[in-house]
């Protein structure tokens, strides 16, 4: 059965750019997307009718090549999406998938994230094609803006802080870029461990909503005299002992105070670096001119367990630790204890204001693009 009429719109990477924001200048043009041909399409494909799809920061440095991963331009952007069924293959369990059902598609098996043929399509476009196994149906009290902001952000969440940081129960973690999507992912998972968290961003108005998204402290950042200062905060608010977890997403000064308010032994999780994104060339070159430098002193001093976590390059290498991780997600989905806030929402036609404001860290959580406005 089809319901594929309409011709659509999709925005198309046409070339990898210098920087995200010279990609999405200069490198970013929205097109006519016919439907899907089913006759081209595999017996276990889906066509998805996209409602929304996660605007993120991997998108951004993927147009300029500067992600580890690199789908070949022209390609659609948009790891993440949720929509509904609009065509199944006759292969395609109907009791698992019909026409019409709400769904949301796992960005590590389809989409430009994935390897294989379904890298070029993205959720930034009208329809979208992936193989069932891509497709899960979105939790019920979710909008589809919630569904297209749950895997990556909640999975890399637990991927650092349980998988990696073995987080538990009465301990303290440091979490940065909490305002992010990510970030504030990881404050939900803390809280739903048991931890104490303490949550740093730039701006106080932002970090009032981490506040009230569960955090139990949150800290200014921003940096005062050119060097960010919290170390003080962190002891006074640890007893002098420091933080037994950091979860670091963004690099450079703050990961430096960070490794002065940690506890001897503690877990140190590198999450990414926000702070320097430049660290490769741009254009999809390879080679990190810009390598980020460690402070060696400092690790050895405190006894460090520095813990790089790659949550899809660890997936691809071990594909059996993903069962667990999504078990409990969807678990906690399910219990009603695991929500994620969407910021801002945009309609297709604005995409670049979209990828801009993303690219300026301009709101709390997750930030999705309406194809079908
Ligand atoms: N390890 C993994 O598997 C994995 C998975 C996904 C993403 N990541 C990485 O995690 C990082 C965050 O991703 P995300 O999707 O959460 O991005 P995001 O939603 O844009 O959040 C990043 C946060 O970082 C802060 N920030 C941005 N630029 C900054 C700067 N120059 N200095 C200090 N703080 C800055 C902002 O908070 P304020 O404005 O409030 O300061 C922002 O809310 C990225 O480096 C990304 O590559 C890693």
């Amino acid at each position: 059965m089809t319901t594929l009429e309409a011709t659509g719109r999709r925005v198309v990477v046409t070339a990898f750019g210098e920087t995200p924001l010279d990609a999405v200048d200069n490198c970013l043009s929205i097109e006519e997307q016919p439907p899907p041909d089913p006759g081209r399409l595999r017996p276990t494909d889906v066509v998805i009718a996209v409602k929304s799809a996660a605007v993120g920061w991997v998108d951004l440095l993927m147009t300029s090549g500067q992600y580890q991963h690199m789908p070949k331009p022209p390609y659609c952007p948009g790891l993440e999406y949720s929509g509904v069924v609009a065509w199944t293959g006759p292969e395609v369990d109907p009791s698992a998938i019909a026409v019409g059902d709400r769904v949301l598609a796992d960005g590590l098996l389809t989409g430009p994230r994935s390897v294989g043929d379904y890298q070029q399509y993205g959720g930034f476009a009208s329809y979208a094609v992936a193989p069932a196994k891509a497709v899960l149906p979105l939790p019920e009290r979710f909008s589809f803006d919630q569904g297209c902001c749950l895997l990556g952000n909640y999975e890399t969440a637990y991927h650092c802080l349980i998988a990696c940081g073995a987080l538990k129960r009465g301990e303290t973690v440091l979490i940065h870029g909490a305002t992010g999507s990510t970030g504030l992912a990881a404050v939900h998972v803390a809280k739903l461990v048991g931890a104490t968290v303490i949550a740093t961003g730039r701006s106080e108005e932002k970090l009032d909503v981490v506040r009230e998204q569960g955090a139990d402290h949150v800290l200014c950042s921003k940096p005062a005299d050119g060097a960010p200062g919290f170390r003080e905060e962190v002891k006074a608010l640890t007893g002098g002992r420091g933080v037994d977890v950091v979860y670091d997403s963004i690099g450079g000064a703050i990961s430096l105070e960070s490794m002065r308010c940690v506890a001897f032994g503690a877990r140190f999780l590198i999450v990414g670096w926000a702070a320097t994104p430049f660290v490769a060339r741009g254009k999809g070159q390879r080679g990190a001119p810009n390598a980020n430098v460690l402070p060696t002193n400092l690790i050895m001093m405190k006894g460090l367990k520095v813990i790089g976590c790659p949550t899809a390059i660890s997936t691809l290498r071990a594909p059996s630790i993903r069962g667990p991780r999504l078990a409990q997600i969807l678990g906690w989905v399910e219990a009603g204890s695991l929500s994620p806030l969407v910021g801002r929402a945009y309609p297709l036609a604005r995409v670049r204001e979209a990828m801009k404001a993303k690219w300026a860290s301009d709101f709390v959580g997750g930030c999705v693009l309406h194809p079908a406005e």
